[in-house]
């Protein structure tokens, strides 16, 4: 804690980058559940409508306005708000591409940071914030809401338990269907140099998950991406006349099955209204020429075990969730989820659970397969969100035998699977992590089964 919290009241103090949509996770549970340890001193954003929405909604919920900080007029903004209002941690939510810009900025101004996935785009200002943290010393905490998700911490538990052996190769495919999958074609995530593409914007959350539930680290990447159903041929293919700019004036809007209206609700007070500050809209056309993200990617990835990982993401899918398969040494363990239909920002819970159609299953090596029953939990992203809120804003620190929280390192070796499957995109060749950063250093992960175990001989006859 900087030494300037003290003076205030103890509590500690959190400025917060980015009001948007996403930024209200952590500013509700700042000053609601958690307001008896935690206060928020400060709001950054380069839009003043938003800013002023995100004062308004804390007068509402505190009865005390933070104070608000616009770059869109005052470049060094972000500065004045860390020297007047000395927080602790800074909280970054803002657009991806700016995250670095934020990371680095306020570990070199002595904060310790929380930012939301991904930690940054590409390998570059990844580099960047490594050295900086390294430099500082200061901690960069990355919310991987999704390792919190009670089924998802379940398979790591499996996996560390022994259950399948030691995980030669996995298989993981996630669907994202055409309201949520089609949402990220509408916004600032549609163009690469705004979010990194999926591979990164997206994938990032997968990429984390399976380098936590092996406990390893990628080696090298190749893959192949494509768009080939949010373009303006598919939208001829549906029988419309084109693409259109908006749905808000869409002159074919009560033809397309994709259209969303953003002219009431949250969607409006944080969009809408706001349109005139910085000129953005939030329900741009899904078959616009000029998107450059890929709906369609296939990833072959190494890891430093040998261990290899088969991944797709699909956006344009009838079912949102996804199947991952771990193939072990003493059988083969199957995970599926479904998640509820949403839009982000639409005021319902986002990517809960569909029990039905979600389980484990252990395949055991010539032995009758088992289902176990799934540790269950509430609330968005799989169950995981409330507990990663626990995790970082209660007082009371319990010890995790997952090791759930993650930092700038599994940041980045999360991102940088994205980012050389960008690369290999353009390429068509593997690329190695190694090669792409420099002086990154091993996350901590929970011991696993080793690749020099004994292995029970299978039974000879089944
Ligand atoms: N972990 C999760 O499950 C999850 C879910 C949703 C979003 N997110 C992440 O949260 C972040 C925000 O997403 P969102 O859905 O709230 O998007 P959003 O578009 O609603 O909000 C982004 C905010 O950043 C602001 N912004 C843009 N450029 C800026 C700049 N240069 N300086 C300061 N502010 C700037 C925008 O004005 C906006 O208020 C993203 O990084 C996204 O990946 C994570």
């Amino acid at each position: 804690m900087n030494s300037a919290s003290k003076a205030f009241d103890g509590r500690r103090r959190y400025a917060v980058v980015g009001v948007g949509g996403r930024s209200d996770f952590f500013r509700s549970a700042i000053e609601t559940k958690y307001a008896e340890h935690c206060v928020i001193v400060g709001f950054c954003d380069n839009n003043l409508g938003r800013l002023k929405l995100a004062q308004a909604q804390s007068k509402e919920r505190t009865g005390s306005e933070p104070p608000i900080y616009d770059v869109s007029t005052d470049p060094r903004a972000f500065d004045r708000m860390v020297a007047e209002t000395k927080p602790d941690e800074v909280i970054v939510t803002s657009k991806d591409c700016t995250h670095h810009e934020y990371i680095i900025r306020a570990m070199e101004l002595g904060c310790d940071v929380i930012t939301e996935k991904p930690m940054t785009i590409d390998a570059e200002k990844c580099q960047a914030i490594i050295d900086t943290q390294q430099r500082t010393g200061r901690r960069c905490r990355v919310t991987f809401n999704y390792r919190y998700s009670p089924p998802r911490t379940q398979v790591k538990d499996l996996l560390m338990k022994g259950t399948i052996g030691d995980v030669l190769s996995v298989d993981f495919h996630w669907m994202l269907n055409t309201h949520h999958g089609a949402d990220y074609f509408r916004r600032w995530h549609s163009n690469k140099a705004n979010s990194g593409g999926l591979m990164v914007h997206k994938a990032t959350h997968h990429f984390d998950l399976v380098n936590w539930w092996l406990s390893d680290i990628p080696v090298s990447v190749v893959g192949v991406g494509k768009r080939e159903f949010y373009t303006p041929e598919m939208a001829r293919r549906m029988g419309l006349e084109s693409y259109h700019e908006r749905c808000l004036t869409c002159p074919e809007g009560d033809k397309c099955g994709f259209k969303i209206d953003i002219s009431s609700g949250q969607m409006g007070k944080l969009y809408l209204a706001n349109e005139e500050y910085d000129g953005y809209y939030r329900d741009r056309c899904v078959f616009r020429p000029d998107i450059d993200i890929e709906d369609t990617m296939n990833v072959v990835v190494k890891y430093s075990s040998g261990a290899t990982l088969c991944y797709s993401l699909n956006a344009f899918c009838s079912w949102e969730g996804y199947t991952v398969a771990f193939n072990g040494t003493k059988g083969r363990l199957e995970h599926t989820m479904q998640e509820s239909v949403y839009i982000s920002g639409d005021g319902t819970v986002p990517g809960a659970i569909e029990k039905e159609g979600s389980y484990i299953r252990i395949y055991p090596l010539r032995s009758p397969a088992y289902e176990v029953e799934l540790w269950t939990g509430e609330g968005g992203h799989g169950g995981g969100d409330p507990i990663l809120l626990d995790d970082i804003f209660s007082p009371e620190k319990k010890p995790d035998p997952y090791l759930r929280a993650a930092d700038h390192r599994a940041g980045a070796y999360s991102i940088l699977i994205g980012a050389a499957a960008n690369i290999s995109f353009a390429t068509s060749q593997p690329v190695r992590i190694s090669d792409l950063v420099s002086g990154l250093e091993r996350p901590d992960y929970p011991p696993m089964p080793s690749r020099t175990d004994p292995v029970p001989m299978p039974i000879k006859d089944r």
